[in-house]
């Protein structure tokens, strides 16, 4: 098992054990077992878990391997806040899909309106989580990261992209620069927000304490980083839905053209839209290299580069994933 294989590992195992605290009685047991076990359910079918990995690698790439304990609540709710999106985009009301991470969808098992509660309970979860973050030296920065997992989750952020995504389906007179909007808010935000969240548990570890302004110059250029993932990562989705079969996706191939979807292939055609997924991909590649560079003289040592190393695979590798 390969380092980060064993991270993803570690990432399933919190995510089967969601904790949930009920108050009741005798004759609300029956439904404190269901509402569990509806909660877990989209969380452990499956699924890349790249933002949280993202998360924890970035963490261990400015604070070491002990990074990795202070962002692992980080790392639980941005899979959580991305679970939550995923089950509300596939309620009937939205993309209306009946199969997600290899599994029926959650409102097929539960119904809709318990479909629609589990993705609230999930969004507020992935808050309690970072309110559970161990901070091991120095300053708490969790209003840091509800600030940051916010922001993206807002209506500045992810509402916006699925707003805009629902307003626009149909219509003819799109082009690129709206789709990069759209694309922008509905994925790359969240990416942004993970590689965020682990830069704060990252620099928490460092010897150096940064000014707030440092420290919001490094966020910065992070952000854009992950916008650029972000668009990358959601062409190849549009390009995957064209390319593969349902059973290889693990969700139903072939929507967006059945929904009339507005998308990266429509708009650009297979083959640019994979040339920009490549730009992108390679910018930001060069941010992150840049921040890093910041830090390579003072800061990191054998067990920093390791994670910086495999961070950037990560982010590679998403250009030809599978699913
Ligand atoms: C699917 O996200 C929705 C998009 C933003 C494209 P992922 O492709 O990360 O889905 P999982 O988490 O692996 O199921
Ligand atoms: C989903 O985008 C984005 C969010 C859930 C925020 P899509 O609608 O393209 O995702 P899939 O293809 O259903 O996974
Ligand atoms: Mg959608
Ligand atoms: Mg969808
Ligand atoms: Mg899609």
């Amino acid at each position: 098992m390969t380092h980060v294989q064993s991270l993803v590992a570690q990432i399933n195992e919190s995510l089967a054990q969601v904790h949930i605290h009920f108050e009741g009685c005798s004759k609300t047991k029956i439904y404190e077992q269901e509402i569990k076990d509806a909660h877990t359910y989209p969380l452990v079918a499956g699924g890349k878990r790249i933002r949280p990995l993202f998360t924890l690698l970035m963490a261990g790439a400015l604070g070491g391997e002990k990074a990795l304990t202070t962002a692992s609540k980080s790392a639980i709710a941005v899979e959580m806040l991305h679970t939550y999106t995923l089950v509300h985009d596939d309620l009937p009301c939205m993309d209306n899909d009946d199969f997600r991470r290899g599994r029926a969808t959650t409102h097929k098992v539960y119904g809709d309106a318990k479909a629609l509660l589990v993705g609230d309970g999930l969004l507020a979860l992935s808050f309690l989580q970072l309110t559970q973050t161990n901070w091991q030296q120095g300053r708490n920065y969790t209003a840091e990261l509800v600030e940051i997992l916010a922001t993206a989750a807002s209506p500045s952020g992810v509402i916006w992209g699925q707003w805009l995504d629902l307003s626009l389906t149909g219509k003819e007179d799109t082009d690129w620069d709206l789709m990069e909007i759209v694309h922008t808010f509905k994925t790359g935000v969240l990416i942004a927000a993970s590689l965020e969240m682990g830069l704060i548990c990252g620099l928490s570890l460092q010897k150096k304490q940064y000014e707030i302004q440092v420290i919001k110059n490094f966020r910065e250029k992070i952000k854009k980083a992950g916008i650029y993932i972000g668009l990358a990562f959601q062409i190849i989705d549009d390009i995957l839905d064209t390319t593969k079969t349902s059973v290889e996706l693990g969700k139903t191939a072939g929507k967006d053209e059945n929904q009339n979807k507005f998308t990266a292939i429509r708009i650009l055609g297979k083959q640019r839209a994979q040339e920009l997924s490549s730009q992108y991909t390679h910018l930001a590649i060069a941010l992150i290299k840049e921040l890093f560079a910041e830090f390579q003289a003072a800061e990191f040592n054998n067990e920093n580069n390791f994670y910086a190393k495999n961070l950037i695979e990560q982010i590679e590798n998403l250009l030809a994933r599978p699913n």
